[in-house]
């Protein structure tokens, strides 16, 4: 028997939020989103302007830093960042234990949270300076580990950084370049796929920053924090909705077949949702998604393909959903992931390799809250309470008793 009197007595000592609908669960000055008018600033800059006159690495120091990098503090970290992206060898061996078949993001995880047992001196988080070097490590290596975990699944070896190339441009090596092979990373691809990075860097306390943040509490080594932060990003209601959005689009097949999914996903007793629609912040066009399109329009441009019918069925849903009174009532507009799988499935990738993706880019926005957590002098361990619904004290009954 419940006791009704207990639970109103918990629910006045503490707030009961599920899903942290209108809690806030830190304070901080990284990133500022304003769900209802669409708008998304690092640090203050807007993220089209990041998105169009910076780069990916730059918006990594900004986030990190709080300012813009001078030039020679620019060059600086570039160069940092290039050092550091080779894995230790012996980590290729662990890429070996996992199934070929395995999926990227469930690669990632062990790889990441392993890196724990390869960098023991960045695990010293009471140190300043060590965990600039961790935050420098996640950063370097994320792409190495991605591009692995994507050629282990191919069956090809894998493929060393290039020091020369940017970062953008070097992961596309690593993805695409074939031992002997004369591959050459185009600098249009290059541009967009540091674009893809650029807006996925960081969106405040969605539900993997909170996990990084959460996990960090404790006091966990940055990469056990980031290896649970990939975790939590593979669900399909978060960064795992870019590859079932793709998987959606192409499962539609033909703009023809568009209402009867946007029936589908008005239905409540169907449990099918438009996927890259709707956010639980942006309450109008998400502004990542904005230049998301425009950058599959140029890319699909670049490489020649028209009439691609993916596009063409994500640009009639988008206009059909935009107009149906439900999508309207709801404000559910197109977020970040409607547009980036069509690119990336553009430039060659496989669906699996699109959360990876997002996951090598979010690392910035991790370790960034990671930091700014841990420089807090009134850091708590993150414990919440809950209301509990269960039985009340009652005796034990032996096993022939009942
Ligand atoms: N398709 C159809 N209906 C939807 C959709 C959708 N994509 N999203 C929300 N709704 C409906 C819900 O059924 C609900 O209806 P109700 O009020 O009648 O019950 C209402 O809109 C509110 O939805 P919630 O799930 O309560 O909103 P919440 O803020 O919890 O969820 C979320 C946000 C998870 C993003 C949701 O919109 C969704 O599942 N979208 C599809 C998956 C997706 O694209 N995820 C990527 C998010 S962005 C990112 O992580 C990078």
């Amino acid at each position: 028997v419940i006791d009704i009197r207990k639970l109103y007595a918990q629910a006045g000592v503490f707030t009961y939020d599920p899903g942290f609908t209108s809690t806030a669960s830190c304070d901080s000055t990284i990133t500022y989103i304003d769900g209802d008018k669409g708008e998304l600033l690092h640090r203050g800059y807007p993220i089209d302007q990041l998105a169009e006159q910076s780069n990916y690495l730059e918006v990594c120091y900004l986030l990190m830093h709080g300012e813009l990098p001078s030039k020679d503090e620019y060059e600086k970290f570039v160069n940092t960042i290039t050092n550091h992206t080779m894995i230790h060898e012996q980590m290729h061996h662990f890429f070996r234990g996992f199934r070929r078949d395995a999926h990227p993001m469930a690669t990632m995880v062990g790889v990441v949270g392993a890196m724990s047992a390869f960098y023991h001196d960045s695990t010293d988080i009471a140190d300043p300076r060590q965990r600039e070097i961790a935050s420098h490590r996640l950063i370097a290596k994320m792409p190495t580990i991605a591009a692995m975990a994507y050629k282990y699944s191919i069956g090809q070896p894998f493929v060393y950084p290039r020091n020369d190339l940017s970062y953008a441009a070097n992961f596309l090596h690593m993805c695409f370049a074939v031992p002997a092979d004369e591959y050459k990373v185009d600098p249009i691809l290059a541009r967009a796929m540091d674009r893809i990075f650029t807006l996925h860097a960081d969106h405040e306390q969605n539900a993997s920053t909170s996990t990084v943040r959460l996990a960090s509490s404790s006091g966990a080594n940055p990469f056990a924090c980031i290896a649970a932060g990939i975790a939590c990003l593979w669900g399909p209601a978060h960064g795992g909705a870019n590859q079932a959005c793709l998987e959606m689009l192409r499962e539609i097949g033909s703009v023809d077949r568009i209402p009867e999914f946007i029936e589908r996903a008005k239905d409540k007793n169907d449990p099918f949702r438009l996927m890259g629609f709707g956010h639980r912040v942006y309450k109008n066009f998400d502004p990542r998604a904005k230049v998301m399109k425009q950058s599959a329009d140029e890319v699909l441009d670049l490489l020649g393909i028209e009439d691609n019918p993916t596009l063409q069925v994500a640009k009639e849903l988008e206009r059909i959903a935009l107009e149906d009174p439900y999508f309207k009532e709801k404000k559910l507009y197109p977020n970040v992931d409607f547009y980036s799988g069509i690119i990336l499935d553009a430039m060659g990738f496989p669906t699996s390799m699109f959360t990876p993706i997002f996951a090598l880019a979010r690392t910035v926005g991790w370790i960034s809250q990671w930091s700014e957590q841990l420089a807090d002098p009134q850091l708590k361990i993150g414990r919440p309470r809950q209301l509990y619904l269960g039985e009340m004290a009652r005796d034990y009954t032996p096993l022939e008793e009942r």
